[in-house]
């Protein structure tokens, strides 16, 4: 079978310190790199029926073949499985099944599924080793690097969590070719995000391979991952606890969550951070920080990608009454991610009446 590692970005932080190993038909070689870091250990997959029903088969055949002994802990699909009541279920499967200290829980899916196995892997037993191996294009850019594990609470999404690093991640691009279209979209996103604070290479790359990309290129994909990944990691190896720069990666993150509440999530998240890094780009220009031509780069990449440069069904007002709470969390002011010149993020203090300004008139920009 093919096992092909085509790249590994290292993330530094000391003792916690792991690879990111980004390639394609990559799952038939799993059981090789976990046992060359656990060997003798048991590994618990968590993961949800829609990805085991995709991808199960081959992540068993390589377990099976590495005589690597598993049990699968499947939860539902969906935010909702984000919960502490899925994670005692989890605690107890783990318990009844024998899972000791040394062994190894393993995260096969989305986002959801790496934050909900994270949070369990960080509390069962007071920490044991943890894998990534992320399927969607979100998860391999973002949710799987940097150690953010978290359960939702019906008070407020990711509120009980930890900052607990994975032992290695595992990305196959290959997983892409079976994500909708809307997920791929969103996980797209973050790579514009990652673009627009970070400029070249990758901001070129999107634009000239935008076909490539679209057609889920194998190759084309997995330098996009890397570069992702390595961008993540700088940040995270900066402010791995996020108190300073990793404020940086909510580019486009404070209008986007007001949206998404506000319109009650007719927005997806992809949808609403792409509005949202429009926005930013605007006051941004509205403040002597960047011209014109960098608010129409946003516009033309953002569309290419088929997410959306404005949004209806919201009004300035509204939004910024959402956007109160973020302000009260921040200890007072309206703080923005804007740009100094693309790939210079900086994090300003908006006054709330020049906010409602250029918020209302971006509305009606079309
Ligand atoms: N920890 C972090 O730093 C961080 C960062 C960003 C987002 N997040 C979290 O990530 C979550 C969103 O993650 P997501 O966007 O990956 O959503 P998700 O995990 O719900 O996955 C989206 C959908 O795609 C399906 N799927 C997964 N892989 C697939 C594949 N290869 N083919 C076909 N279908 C597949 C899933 O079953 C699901 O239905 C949110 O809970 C968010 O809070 C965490």
């Amino acid at each position: 079978m093919l096992n092909l590692i085509k790249q590994i970005v290292e993330v530094s932080l000391g003792e916690r310190s792991y690879p990111i190993y980004i390639g394609e038909s990559m799952l038939y070689g799993f059981a090789d790199k976990f046992r060359e870091r656990f060997n003798g250990a048991k590994a618990a997959i968590i993961t949800n029926p829609t990805v085991w029903d995709l991808y199960g088969s081959q992540l068993t055949e390589s377990l099976t073949a590495g005589a690597v002994d598993y049990e699968l802990i499947l939860v539902p699909d969906g935010e909702n499985a984000k919960s502490l009541g899925v994670a005692e279920r989890i605690y107890g499967d783990l318990i009844q099944k024998g899972f000791e200290r040394k062994d190894v829980v393993i995260a096969l899916g989305g986002g959801v599924v790496g934050d909900l196995a994270g949070f369990v892997a960080a509390t069962y037993e007071r920490g044991v080793p943890f894998i990534q191996i992320p399927t969607t294009l979100l998860a391999q850019v973002d949710s799987s690097v940097g150690g953010k594990v978290a359960v939702n609470h019906g008070l407020g999404k990711n509120m009980i969590g930890a900052f607990y690093q994975p032992a290695f991640v595992y990305i196959d691009v290959s997983t892409l070719n079976t994500l909708p279209d809307q997920e791929f979209a969103g996980g797209m996103a973050e790579v514009i995000k990652y673009a627009f604070i970070k400029g070249e290479p990758l901001l070129s790359l999107i634009q000239e391979k935008k076909r490539a990309i679209l057609g889920k290129e194998t190759g084309l994909l997995s330098e996009v991952v890397r570069i992702c990944c390595s961008i993540k990691g700088e940040i995270v190896e900066k402010d791995e606890r996020d108190v300073g720069v990793r404020a940086y990666l909510n580019y486009g993150h404070t209008l986007g969550h007001a949206i998404e509440s506000t319109t009650k999530y007719d927005y997806t998240h992809g949808q609403a951070v792409a509005v949202g890094m429009v926005f930013a780009a605007r006051l941004s220009q509205r403040l002597g920080l960047l011209g014109e031509d960098a608010v129409e780069l946003h516009r033309r990449v953002i569309a290419a990608y088929g997410l959306p440069t404005t949004a209806s069904g919201a009004s300035a007002v509204e939004l910024v009454r959402v956007m109160e709470r973020d302000k009260k969390r921040a200890g007072g002011g309206h703080f923005f991610v804007l740009l100094d010149g693309i790939g210079n993020p900086v994090v300003r203090k908006i006054d709330e009446d020049m906010l409602v300004s250029v918020l209302s008139e971006f509305l009606r920009e079309v």
